[in-house]
């Protein structure tokens, strides 16, 4: 693919409302951001994606917003943004922030103005029905019908996520227009991009026919008939048109339920986007994103081979976002590693498997320190509205209290939610006040300051992966080399090569507890990154350690 400047970012996802508290309410926010630029530069990340900091009631934690020109106060102001975008330009950071065109909250001035005056034109820029009972059996992604009744009117409106987050009306073309706009004026505004939030929803199955249901409930995932329905790419191409084609920006999507097949239309050349998230391999543990309790037992095969084909399409048309966290993902060494979540090697082997992938790395606040999942012991102490869901949902379904719980602290969104650490004081250096979310148990043991300058922590692990990837004789190749699976015999082993016309480098990652050996009979072999102090290469291959990651290139191209 013709060379972007956005191949060679690394990116640092920020949770603001838990990544620093600079003014002692609890809660992070924009001055935070930039009180702690320095900590992000030291760990060689280039671009911040920040999610939502907009006006809203955080219902959704942010992505329910009421004003898209106006930030949450909590965050802080215009003006403190503005510092973040020139400061972070100073350490040679860029800033994307996030996008949420889908829907709005429901105390959106053009929601209010809908409910309270249907006869204006904002009453359009929604999706209501009038009707006296539920228009269909559409399940909404965080429970519950799609439908909600307007108060006092035999009127109904459509959500695909929360009751507070009305799904906007893309079919009106003012309403699209709108959205164009604000869309330009942020990216005027000197940011470099967005991630753009469940854009695959914006097009529904017009008819709103009911369908058989697939729950006890009676109702249907809405994920059959609002994701990525025929008629979407006419809004995409216009989205793309309008707005990010007048700038060299970045847009990374978030667009569940893009086939492979359908990869040339989303990231080809003439895509709509620079690149987007795959949940192939990420939502490998669950039957669907929208419905955790149905677990899935899955091997390191699994994974490898989910990677694998997900690495293999991206590359016949574009680029990747690699990512093993997010917001709404648990910590990945919880998840991936199981009871290894503690092990240090093993923290950084699943670290350095996932970012030597071809693409652009996403790491997530708190990923680069070895944070874990957190486990709560009611659900009364969860925070977001969708473990809450999926709790009650499990019950009905007919699991008991205590297999729901387990199986919501598995995949609750709150484990990746918890304020950041960022030294072993009270509340962890995170804020003076009791934090909006409690405090993971283990933040004496990880945290910030017990790792940044500690030559063994994760931290240093990370910021040499990160070095080794940008600024080493190896950049050219590990940034735009061609991915190939390498056929390993071991069901344990995830390994894979970069190459381009002048060089290949082989990747192995040993994800057992024992040793294993991989043939590799090539001379010339040469270990230029190991997560582990020595390195068994032999004439006829390597043996690898439990947990190791090493990666080798070949000196002199070896012959056979
Ligand atoms: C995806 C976001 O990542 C998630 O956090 C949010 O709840 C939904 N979209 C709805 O905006
Ligand atoms: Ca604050």
């Amino acid at each position: 693919m013709k060379r972007q400047w956005w191949q060679k970012e690394i990116v640092y996802q920020i949770y603001p409302k838990s990544f620093y508290d600079s003014n002692g309410d609890g809660v992070g926010d924009i001055k935070g951001i930039t009180q702690k630029l320095k900590y992000l530069s030291e760990l060689g990340i280039t671009m911040l994606w920040i999610c939502p900091i907009y006006k809203s009631p955080m219902d959704d934690n942010g992505y329910d917003i009421s004003d898209y020109f106006n930030l949450a106060p909590e965050f802080g102001t215009m003006k403190d943004l503005d510092e973040l975008i020139e400061k972070a330009k100073e350490y040679g950071i860029k800033i994307i922030l996030d996008l949420v065109i889908n829907h709005t909250s429901d105390e959106h001035e053009w929601f209010k103005e809908a409910i309270d005056n249907p006869n204006s034109k904002y009453h359009d820029y929604y999706i209501f029905k009038d009707e006296k009972e539920v228009p269909n059996n559409w399940r909404s992604v965080f429970g519950g019908s799609v439908w909600e009744k307007v108060n006092g009117r035999d009127e109904y409106y459509f959500h695909t996520f929360g009751k507070k987050q009305p799904d906007l009306n893309w079919e009106n073309e003012e309403l699209r227009n709108n959205l164009y706009e604000m869309v330009n004026y942020w990216l005027e505004k000197g940011i470099a991009g967005f991630r753009i939030d469940a854009i695959t929803f914006i097009k529904k199955d017009l008819t709103f026919k009911s369908l058989e249901s697939d729950g006890v409930d009676g109702l249907i995932k809405c994920t059959k008939t609002s994701r990525n329905q025929p008629g979407i790419e006419v809004f995409l191409h216009e989205l793309k048109s309008k707005t990010f084609n007048k700038h060299n920006c970045v847009t990374v999507a978030e667009a569940p339920g893009v086939s492979y097949e359908e990869l040339d239309d989303f990231i080809g050349e003439n895509g709509y986007f620079s690149m987007i998230f795959d949940f192939k391999y990420a939502d490998l543990d669950i039957a669907s994103g929208s419905e955790w309790f149905k677990r899935i037992p899955w091997t390191v095969k699994d994974l490898r081979e989910k990677i694998m084909t997900s690495q293999m399409n991206i590359q016949k048309f574009g680029w990747g976002a690699n990512f093993i966290e997010n917001h709404d993902q648990p910590r990945s060494t919880s998840k991936y590693l199981l009871e290894q979540e503690n092990n240090k090697d093993a923290v950084k082997m699943l670290g350095a498997m996932y970012f030597l992938l071809r693409g652009t790395p996403f790491i997530y606040q708190g990923q680069e320190l070895g944070m874990t999942n957190f486990e709560r012991k009611s659900i009364h102490e969860f925070n977001d509205i969708s473990s809450i869901d999926q709790y009650y949902r499990s019950i009905q379904e007919g699991f008991t209290e205590e297999e729901a719980l387990r199986i919501i602290n598995l995949r609750s969104r709150d484990n990746s939610r918890t304020p950041l650490p960022w030294n072993s004081t009270q509340y962890g250096g995170f804020s003076t006040v009791k934090p909006w979310l409690g405090m993971i148990d283990n933040y004496k043991e990880i945290n910030a300051e017990s790792q940044v300058g500690k030559k063994d922590g994760i931290f240093e692990f990370y910021k040499n992966m990160i070095d080794f990837r940008q600024n080493s004789i190896y950049s050219e190749c590990l940034i735009y080399g061609d991915i190939k699976p390498i056929d390993t015999k071991n069901d344990e082993i995830i390994a894979y090569t970069r190459q381009n016309d002048n060089e290949i480098i082989y990747c192995y990652f040993n994800f057992s507890q024992h040793n294993v050996f991989e043939s590799l009979n090539i001379k010339g072999k040469e270990v230029i990154f190991n997560n582990l102090k020595d390195a068994d290469v032999r004439d006829e291959g390597i043996m690898l350690k439990p947990n190791q990651a090493l990666i080798i290139t070949i000196k002199n191209k070896g012959e056979v």
